[in-house]
């Protein structure tokens, strides 16, 4: 790099490493507990005081909120930045990626760190390699994608360096995916570490089953991917997946709940007092099912996840069970590969790299979608794309609140402007925008992330290296009194926690 710019970049290093001291008037503070008028103090990367008439400090930048809502950024806990999948590698990466999560009100997400050829140490290792170039907080899960005793040795050392979930996979056959036997060892493993595991849940042999006939039928277009994974195979890997759970007595996180049978079989185990969050994903319930047939490849592919979006039915279910409070945790699942990439699978969708946007989008498609009709409240929105994540992933409450001591990790939200999304105004590197053209209600104005409006006035002010690795410590709120559980359990002919009846010996005699 040329000397000048190296002193430049030194020097606004410098000047950026001074967090700024703000106070944030006349707003309402929205938190996932309750709502207020209040003022918010920030410096020194921390929130200081929230209360009415909060007196500026001299060095203070005072920001006007009246008629705002002033929310804790918001947490994606689903990302795929930078990642080496099906032939290709992800065309955000963590700077871009992060870029565009602040420009939508996120200020840290929870990216999936997968295995170098097997290998969870030094998969992890490139990931923190490739996150080196962050702009805001970031974490990881590690995904588990085979089984020997270096795998569980390596899911402790992860655990020790911050790692608090493991990802498995029940799809991607010959790829990503694990047996039954080798999720039973992981579940156990998680739950031993006090990490929480998450599953991908779809029958891998039915969908190859199924992805074969649909082929052979002459189908090779992107609604070869939809047609080759119905709800009933999400149904069956989510029910499988809650019932080892249940066996081994472990929490679980479902990820990127697609189907109306997944989201109730979610509830089923929640009502018989199972440990488990259940996550949507905006594209689950914000985007179009109808797409994936359009005429033109380069707009039905980008529609191409897994499992796949589904139709207005399966939505209202979600949107539903987000409502009730049966799903618990609102994703993004952002997963971007741009037009070109998506042609690899051109003849072929199997073939095609799955994923969708949303990291820029999550916080506005929700608002838009369950806010605007009257589904949820302002509350539960925080808690949605916030708070639920905070717990789940133990790191609440230095994010996911706003209360004095948390990291200053804020959004203003005004709810009263109306924005459309499109691909030419995003900062995602993606080419396309699976919610182009869309108006949404709601605007995230201001993001400010450690404490640094980082988003104001249309305008990103971002460093690469800003970004900080927050490790996640295990044993979160989801494993209080596991261990009680597990000796009640003993009632109920399980053997986790297990202890033998003391029984006399032949011939002794009862005293
Ligand atoms: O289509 C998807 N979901 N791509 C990302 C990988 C995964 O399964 O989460
Ligand atoms: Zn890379
Ligand atoms: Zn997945
Ligand atoms: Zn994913």
């Amino acid at each position: 790099m040329h000397a000048v710019v190296l002193l430049a970049w030194c020097l606004l290093g410098a000047v950026w490493a001074i967090a700024e001291t703000l106070l944030i008037k006349g707003g309402t503070v929205v938190n996932a507990e309750h709502q207020l008028a209040a003022d918010v103090l920030i410096a020194d990367g921390l929130i200081q005081a929230v209360g009415r008439d909060l007196q500026a400090p001299a060095n203070a930048r005072t920001i006007n909120a009246a008629g705002k809502l002033v929310m804790p950024g918001g947490i994606d806990p689903h990302t795929h930045l930078d990642a080496h999948m099906m032939g290709t590698i992800s065309c955000d990466d963590f700077y871009s990626g992060q870029a565009a999560a602040l420009a939508g009100g996120t200020t840290m997400h929870i990216d999936f760190a997968l295995p170098s050829n097997g290998d969870l140490a030094a998969g992890f290792a490139r990931y923190q390699a490739a996150a080196a170039k962050s702009v805001m907080d970031y974490s990881f899960h590690m995904a588990v994608t085979s089984w020997d005793d270096k795998v569980a040795a390596d899911m402790g050392e992860l655990a020790a360096a911050g790692i608090n979930s493991f990802k498995f996979f029940l799809a991607y056959k010959g790829v990503f995916a694990v047996t039954d036997a080798q999720l039973l060892q992981g579940l156990a493993r998680c739950k031993e570490l006090g990490a929480l595991p998450m599953v991908h849940c779809e029958n891998a042999d039915a969908l190859v089953d199924a992805q074969e006939r649909v082929f052979a039928s002459g189908v090779t277009g992107p609604e070869g991917h939809y047609l080759s994974r119905p709800a009933v195979f999400e149904d069956e890997g989510t029910a499988r997946a809650l019932r080892l759970a249940e066996y081994v007595n472990v929490p679980l996180y479902v990820v990127h709940v697609m189907s109306g049978g997944a989201a109730d079989e979610v509830a089923r185990a929640r009502r018989g007092g199972q440990r488990v969050v259940g996550e949507a994903v905006a594209s689950g319930f914000a985007s179009e099912e109808r797409m994936v047939w359009d005429a033109d490849f380069r707009v039905a592919a980008q529609y191409v996840m897994s499992p796949p979006i589904r139709s207005p039915e399966h939505q209202r279910r979600l949107k539903a069970a987000l409502a009730g409070g049966m799903l618990g945790v609102v994703a993004t699942d952002h997963a971007p590969f741009n037009s070109s990439q998506k042609r690899l699978g051109l003849g072929d969708f199997r073939k095609i790299p799955n994923g969708v946007n949303g990291i820029e989008e999550r916080l506005h498609v929700t608002w838009d979608a369950l806010v605007a009709t009257g589904l949820i409240t302002p509350s539960d929105f925080v808690r949605l794309t916030s708070a639920a994540a905070a717990h789940a992933f133990n790191i609440y409450p230095r994010k996911g609140v706003l209360a004095p001591g948390s990291d200053a990790d804020v959004i203003i939200f005004d709810p009263a402007a109306e924005h459309v999304l499109s691909a030419a105004s995003h900062h995602s590197r993606m080419d396309t925008n699976i919610y182009e053209g869309r108006t949404v209600r709601g605007k995230v104005e201001t993001t400010i992330s450690q404490g640094r409006a980082v988003w104001e006035g249309g305008a990103l002010k971002v460093r690469p290296g800003a970004g900080r690795f927050i490790a996640l410590p295990t044993g979160g709120p989801l494993f209080d009194g596991l261990d009680r559980l597990d000796a009640s359990y003993q009632h109920r002919n399980f053997p986790y926690g297990a202890t033998p009846v003391k029984r006399a010996a032949p011939g002794e005699t009862k005293s």
